[in-house]
């Protein structure tokens, strides 16, 4: 059984929990795009683990985990998270961090260009983590980007960087940023090349063996729905497909290897960065805050939290194809009384079921919500779905409804074993 994991909000749902969790019955764990923007986080016996580029398998002893084609790898932001998971206790092999010799290379410039273009946008600044992506992927698809295979001749990788820094360089140059020397990237880049070199490989024979041979595949999603190029809120969105179809493209394996998807979201709505949010709501996030929780795990920044909103989770179980959802965070409302789900969007006065694509819609949306009661007790504690009070069941029945989709895990704390398999 071959399982992507995906997220169906604007990400942070809990994917990295869910894959961490879904690994011990599997066999190779996959990240298929995007790049060190993403931040899972997993905590296991106690211990807390943050993963940007790392796939949440490589927490297992005896799971193969592939960074796949599709991802934008930073080599430098990779070897520093491989030195501080190592420092945490986990070994890191060549046999069990497979990394793809097509995934394109994040070069040290491109988190300046990125920096660079939200300057220039100023108040509508997309928020960017600031790791890169959007100017690596640009490269990527202007066909002037390096691959990882490239790296490998070291005379053609030097000619491309050396090109791409002067140009580079004149865009930098007008912010105010700054510019760097060939020298010095091409010398950055290859200390950190050196450390991935025995892990780097072509990773499609080995997934199609894997596959063939009859191995479980999780493929871990980053990012999530609306994040996505095409699905989400655009531009204010990242720069790859998020949704189920970039697992395939990202690692090699066609759409015949899936045989499930299992949509994440939290029981709330988070979102970081700019772009519209219609059910945000600041009494909730200053809840939330209070208690610690919704600060991003790469950039550390305050998450904006909101009511349910099913017109996204509708649409992301469309185009993901959800069979199954894992709905994280349900502790998160113990306290509350009464709870809003967004049911649909109301637009110069015409309901809507979907999220519209024309952004200044976006603005005009009035969520319509629906109140369901609270149950007003702690669910941390719960070691499965039965024990769950009937107003989350029910919370969590009407969610799956609005949606189109099952319930299959329900989250009620971070830990590993607060993970709830409903019937
Ligand atoms: P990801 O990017 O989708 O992997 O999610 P993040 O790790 O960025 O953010 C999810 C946050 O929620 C992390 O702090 C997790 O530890 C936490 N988390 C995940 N599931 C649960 C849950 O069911 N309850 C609680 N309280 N926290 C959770
Ligand atoms: P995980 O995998 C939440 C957001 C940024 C910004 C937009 C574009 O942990 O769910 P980028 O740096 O990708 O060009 O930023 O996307 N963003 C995320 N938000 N979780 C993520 O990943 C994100 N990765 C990017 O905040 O709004
Ligand atoms: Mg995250």
């Amino acid at each position: 059984m071959n399982t992507i994991i995906t997220g169906l909000q604007w990400g942070d749902e809990g994917k990295g929990k869910i894959v961490d969790y879904l690994t011990e019955s599997a066999d190779v764990v996959i990240r298929g795009q995007g790049g060190n923007n993403a931040g899972h986080t997993v905590i296991a016996k106690g211990v807390k683990y943050v993963l940007h580029l790392l796939p949440s398998g490589i927490l297992w002893d005896d799971k193969i985990n592939v960074i796949g084609n599709g991802v934008v790898l930073d080599p430098v932001g990779l070897v520093q998270e491989i030195t501080r998971i190592e420092g945490q206790g986990i070994a890191i092999t060549p046999e069990k961090l497979l990394i793809s010799d097509r995934s394109h290379v994040v070069l040290p410039f491109h988190k300046e260009l990125d920096a660079a273009r939200e300057a220039a946008l100023g108040d509508q600044k997309i928020g960017t983590t600031k790791r890169g992506i959007g100017p690596s992927y640009a490269d990527k698809v202007n066909r002037c980007g390096l691959r990882m295979a490239d790296l490998l001749d070291k005379e053609f990788a030097t000619a491309r960087i050396t090109a791409r820094v002067a140009e580079a360089n004149e865009i930098l140059a007008r912010y105010d940023l700054t510019t760097f020397t060939a020298e010095e990237v091409i010398t950055e880049v290859y200390t950190a090349f050196e450390r991935l070199r025995p892990h780097i490989t072509n990773t499609i024979p080995v997934l199609h063996a894997a596959w063939k041979s009859g191995k479980t595949l999780l493929f871990e999603g980053a990012q999530g729905t609306l994040l996505d190029i095409d699905f989400g809120t655009y531009p204010f969105v990242t720069s790859s497909n998020t949704t189920a179809g970039g697992s395939c493209t990202g690692s090699g394996l066609p759409p015949t290897a899936i045989d499930s998807v299992i949509g994440v979201c939290k029981a709330y709505t988070t979102r970081v960065g700019s772009g519209p949010f219609p059910t945000g709501d600041e009494g909730l996030s200053e809840y939330l805050h209070g208690l610690g929780r919704e600060f991003g795990a790469t950039t550390g920044r305050p998450r904006g939290c909101g009511w349910l909103d099913t017109v996204l989770l509708r649409f992301a179980c469309m185009v993901n194809g959800v069979t199954g959802l894992a709905v994280t965070n349900v502790d998160g409302l113990d306290a509350y009384d009464t709870l809003q789900i967004c049911t649909g969007y109301e637009i110069d006065g015409v309901l809507h079921e979907l999220p519209p694509a024309d952004r200044s819609a976006w603005d005009r949306a009035v969520p319509v919500y629906e109140s369901l009661p609270g149950w007003k007790c702690d669910t941390t504690g719960c070691t499965s779905y039965e024990q769950l009070p009937a107003q989350a069941k029910a919370y969590l029945i009407r969610l799956g409804e609005l949606c189109g989709a099952p319930i299959a895990f329900v989250g009620v704390g971070p830990d590993r074993l607060q993970t709830l398999v409903a019937p």
